[in-house]
């Protein structure tokens, strides 16, 4: 029986650079697919998960993210007023008991692996969940439940994973694995962005991870990696050095790459066409605007 997974760290002190001017006064993880922000689908998923300790790290600028979880009394006291419940409830449900979020601070940027490291303190000696809100998975199980499911058989660390296309697999964390054959594999070696020709595999991390505390210690032994940053993959990898198990697993669902902003629009408009209230108006739209596209070609 391994430990339960309760606690997660959420790495959103990224400048957002792709998303200027937007990211200019606005969180990355606060712009909106349809109508919720990017970081609240990554907070639904950890919640189904299981998850109850919250912990972000963030950086300069990212204050609004804080305010964002807080509770809104005055807000709340004038929609229950004027009856309007069903929004209540929504803006209720975007609610943090106290004491189960933490906010850290990255002082500077020296990469995801040091993002997560800095939580080493309040993380202790539990195994915890890295959600990256820019990969944003629609899927049945939310993926992390999957993922948790999938650990309490395996222990040892997991990370998420999917196949990509060759000419995008440099941009990832890439998997050498035992056998490809079912849901969870067993990973023999990870290299994080690798050269050109050179990814062992086309099995990409995937930005959901469950991981133990051995993985923060081993920062204490690595130097920085890719991009001259200090790398979580780096760290992970350390692991099968050490002799201990990390796993991919080959998750149900479909991700969208919300740090694009291909990715982005190709989101909002699938998660729009998932709801009642749009599918109709928005897919009438899309059919004329292909059909006038037709048209002029
Ligand atoms: C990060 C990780 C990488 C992973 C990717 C998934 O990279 O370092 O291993 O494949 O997220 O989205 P980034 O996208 O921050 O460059």
């Amino acid at each position: 029986m391994h430990k339960r997974v309760t606690k997660a760290i959420f790495p959103v002190a990224g400048l957002g650079t792709r998303f200027l001017p937007a990211t200019k006064s606005v969180p990355k993880e606060i712009m909106t697919l349809v109508d919720r922000p990017l970081i609240q689908y990554a907070i639904d998923e950890a919640r189904a998960a299981g998850i109850e300790d919250f912990i972000f790290v963030t950086s300069r600028g990212k204050s609004a993210l804080e305010d964002y979880f807080d509770h809104a009394p005055d807000l709340e006291a004038s929609l229950k007023a004027s009856g309007k419940h069903e929004l209540l409830e929504i803006l209720q449900n975007t609610n943090m008991d106290s004491g189960t979020i933490a906010y850290l601070r990255q002082h500077k940027p020296l990469g995801l692996g040091h993002a997560v490291s800095c939580a080493r303190k309040l993380i202790g000696n539990e195994p915890f969940a890295v959600i990256l809100p820019d990969d944003v998975i629609a899927a049945e199980k939310p993926c992390l439940q999957q993922m948790v499911e999938a650990y309490e058989e395996t222990g040892g660390a997991m990370v998420a994973t999917m196949e990509v296309a060759p000419d995008k697999i440099s941009s990832y964390g890439v998997l050498d694995v035992e056998s490809q054959d079912s849901a969870v594999m067993k990973v023999n070696a990870m290299v994080e962005k690798p050269a050109k020709g050179k990814a062992p595999s086309n099995l990409a991390v995937i930005g959901r991870y469950i991981l133990n505390p051995n993985v923060l210690c081993n920062f204490d032994h690595l130097g920085r990696g890719a991009g001259g940053e200090y790398q979580l993959t780096d760290a992970i990898a350390h692991e099968i050095t050490a002799g201990r198990n990390v796993y991919g697993y080959r998750f149900e669902g479909q991700r969208f790459d919300c740090g694009s902003k291909a990715g982005f629009l190709q989101a909002t408009v699938a998660f729009a066409l998932a709801r009642d209230d749009l599918r109709d108006e928005l897919s009438d739209y899309l059919a004329q605007l292909h059909a006038t596209r037709h048209a002029a070609q």
